[in-house]
């Protein structure tokens, strides 16, 4: 069977998937030993995973092999003190992000085509909210029956995601549809339903990290950013569809892919940057800790430390978020706000000196959150008011960020595309 795309969702895969929360159900198949494959590859690309097996499926795979793999114990019936203490079936329902049913047979797609809830897993499948991609696998013959055929459109109708099947030979040994795709495959489909499009076609440009200050060709003013939130907003602006310039001050971060990495030291190299591209870009995002000031003169060799105390004259470096605010037109501007105290009341000030549209507000100087943190809780703030999030990984912050930014440019600019203007 020709998958179109396929190729294009491999590039993506790595971004997309990571910090996903994916539940692999394996149904009674001979395929389920690719169930194994898929659960690795699901890990390499960044998902958290946890497995739910039917009775049959444990004929043909162990569930330790699924255990050894996914890192947890494997969910296998609804009766089971151990499992169903640590994390029940119907929490698990809610932890999913996706249910992926791979292999999924005949008889399992029959059960659940028809709301059947008899085993952990066809119950999940009932409880869950969150999208659910199939993958089937079976004999041609179970796969051409009107039976099957109807129990597929009854899952589509409800918007579950048919994956597959292959067509090639079977291990009956006869050749037909109903081979389960490969796991690479399944994987780069999976990460292609959460890929939103809703920033899809427009350029966004994000500043990222710290910037270094040169005091002398050794010591230089600097902040505690890592990169990793700016870094994290490039990564959701592109699986959100749009084409990212990141430009970066000195992290130890790889780029995400698909993104151009622009890398520079100064807040004037930022700004230099910043302007050259800001007029293509209709979303700038400014997640960097830029100084505010620089030396005046950065000495040209080492200073000696030859008296007690040592001054330094300061000149202001350039405001990168105002002067991209001030452009007209100017892009959607988001700024970053990070603040020690008083964080809705100086980043709404903020929202109004520079002008922006939309202000990301942190607490920064405490761990946990903030600069250099793997987590971050943001406010944020434009003229309809404010959002507080909840404490998330950096990505998952971003990514609500990303969608509340999408929501608020279609809706400013309702003409590009009429589809998304009233999104929510
Ligand atoms: O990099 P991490 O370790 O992950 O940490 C993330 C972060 C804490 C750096 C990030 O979440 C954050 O808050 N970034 C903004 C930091 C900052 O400089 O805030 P500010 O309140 O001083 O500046 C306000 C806004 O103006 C920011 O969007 C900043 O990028 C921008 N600015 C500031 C000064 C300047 N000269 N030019 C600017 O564009």
């Amino acid at each position: 069977m020709y998958l179109p795309g396929l190729a294009q969702y491999t590039l993506y895969h790595m971004v997309s998937l990571t910090n996903k929360r994916i539940v692999v159900g394996v149904t009674g198949s001979i395929a389920a030993y690719k169930s194994a494959e898929t659960v690795r590859r699901l890990r390499d690309a960044g998902a958290e995973v946890r497995v739910a097996m039917t009775r049959a499926a444990t004929e043909f795979i162990t569930p330790l092999t699924m255990q050894a793999l996914s890192g947890h114990p494997v969910h296998l019936n609804l009766l089971d003190a151990q499992t169903e203490s640590a994390m029940g079936h119907i929490e698990l329902a809610r932890w999913a992000d996706a249910v992926l049913v791979a292999p999924a047979s005949a008889d399992f797609i029959a059960r659940i085509a028809h709301g059947l809830a008899d085993d952990l897993l066809s119950t999940l499948c009932l409880a869950a909210r969150s999208p659910l991609a199939v993958a089937p696998a079976m004999n041609w013959q179970m796969w051409d029956n009107p039976a099957t055929q109807s129990n597929v459109a009854r899952l589509r109708e409800r918007g579950a995601r048919i994956f597959g099947p292959g067509s090639g030979s079977q291990a009956c040994g006869e050749t037909g549809p109903g081979r389960m795709l490969d796991p690479q495959d399944l994987v780069a489909l999976l990460a292609g339903m959460f890929e939103t499009g809703e920033l899809a076609g427009l350029n966004v440009l994000v500043t990222a990290g710290p910037t270094w200050e040169s005091i002398d060709p050794v010591r230089v003013i600097t902040n505690r950013s890592s990169g990793k939130m700016g870094y994290a907003v490039a990564a959701a602006a592109m699986e959100a569809g749009a084409r990212v310039v990141l430009v970066s001050g000195p992290t130890a971060l790889a780029a995400p892919e698909q993104v151009e990495c622009i890398r520079v030291m100064t807040a004037q190299e930022m700004f230099d940057a910043v302007m050259a591209r800001v007029d293509t870009a209709q979303v700038f995002i400014g997640t960097a800790a830029v100084a505010d000031y620089r030396p005046a003169q950065a000495a040209t060799t080492k200073i000696k430390k030859t008296s007690a105390t040592l001054q330094l004259d300061l000149v202001r470096n350039p405001d990168i978020l105002a002067s991209v605010a001030a452009r007209t037109p100017a892009p959607f501007t988001v700024g970053f706000a990070a603040e020690t105290v008083d964080v809705e009341r100086n980043a709404a000030a903020k929202l109004r000196a520079k002008r922006v549209d939309l202000i990301a507000a942190n607490l920064v100087g405490q761990a946990g959150s903030g600069f250099e943190a793997d987590e971050n809780r943001l406010v944020l703030i434009d003229a309809s008011g404010t959002t507080e999030l909840p404490l998330l990984s950096k990505l998952r912050a971003a990514r609500e960020l990303i969608h509340h930014i999408a929501v608020r440019y279609h809706a400013k600019n309702p003409a590009e595309n009429p589809r998304l203007a009233h999104r929510q």
